[in-house]
């Protein structure tokens, strides 16, 4: 069995180096002194033969910032919504593409759930809007939901984690994607890697009163709040599968001292048992 989400991917070694304005905002330890990375960089679905090529599907960027004390797990992709605000309607998304016994999912019905849900339709609107990343490493990705950071002086803020890309948003023309094999990120990446690491920088953007903090399909308007540098993520070498195969990226669990979860964000809590599930599955 493969991932239930995120089934093809490419795993990755690196280290994370917070900023001098990281413990100004939180008081985790990984965000205190330099800590080695795994991570995965991924294509969303459950299809382990996924083009790469593919547009309305964001790449996923998992990683654990290992520390003698726990793991920091941050799980992103590379919009900054996700395509459902509560497990029920997710769950109705995914059956309403479900084949019918003819074979097909009912177009009519799934034009119908959009309209009536049109906040599920912003993160595939912001994928079409933009080219195919050329790069794992051409692509910023977003934490989505809105996490609680907390310093060693007690003051708290909510914020949105973003990870940008050091080499910029690398998209390829639709000349350039016809040229390209249905795989070609894992060899780009060894390539790109082979020369130089490929970076990323964490930012922290600073919510404000009224900005949604329990909605994973509404936008901040992130241009016009404070962002903080927190950190640069290094990813330095290709890794084994195995390596980030034998976990799961579970972003819920073991959240450090100085970092929490939204409290009432229903897709946050679910995630944990549904990577739970998935994990134990491929692992029979
Ligand atoms: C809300 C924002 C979400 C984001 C940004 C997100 C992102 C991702 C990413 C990037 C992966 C690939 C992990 C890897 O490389 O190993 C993944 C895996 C997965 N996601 Fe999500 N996801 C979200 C919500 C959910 C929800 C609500 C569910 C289900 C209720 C879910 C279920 C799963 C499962 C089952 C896996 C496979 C875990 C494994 O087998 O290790 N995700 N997700």
């Amino acid at each position: 069995m493969v991932r239930a989400s995120g089934a093809k991917g490419t795993c990755v070694k690196g280290s994370f180096t917070p900023s001098a304005e990281a413990a100004g905002l939180s008081k985790a330890p990984h965000l205190a002194r330099t800590v080695p990375v795994t991570a995965r960089f991924s294509m969303g679905g459950s299809n382990p033969t996924i083009s790469d090529k593919t547009k309305a599907v964001t790449r996923g960027f998992s990683m654990r910032l290992e520390d003698t004390e726990g793991d920091l797990v941050f799980v992103f992709i590379s919009a900054p919504v996700f395509g459902a605000k509560s497990p029920e309607q997710l769950l109705n998304g995914i059956q309403l593409r479900l084949p019918g016994p003819d074979g097909k999912a009912d177009t009519d019905k799934i034009k119908a759930f959009a309209e009536a849900n049109p906040e599920t339709t912003r993160q595939s609107a912001w994928l079409n809007a933009r080219p195919v990343p050329a790069s794992f490493a051409g692509v910023d990705y977003w934490g989505v939901h809105a996490y609680t950071l907390t310093n060693a002086a007690g003051e708290v803020r909510v914020a949105k984690l973003k990870f940008i890309a050091a080499a910029g948003q690398l998209g390829l023309t639709e000349e350039e994607l016809k040229s390209k094999e249905t795989s070609f990120y894992a060899d780009e990446l060894m390539g790109r890697l082979a020369k130089a690491p490929a970076s990323f920088d964490l930012v922290a953007i600073l919510g404000e009163p009224g900005d949604p903090v329990n909605d994973v399909t509404a936008m901040w308007p992130e241009e016009s709040r404070k962002q903080v540098k927190l950190g640069t993520l290094a990813i330095v070498s290709m890794a084994p599968d195995a390596t980030c195969d034998a976990n799961t990226f579970d972003p819920v669990v073991n959240l450090p001292d100085g970092i929490t979860g939204p409290a009432n964000d229903p897709m946050f809590e679910i995630r944990s048992p549904a990577y739970a599930i998935s994990l134990s599955r491929r692992a029979n």
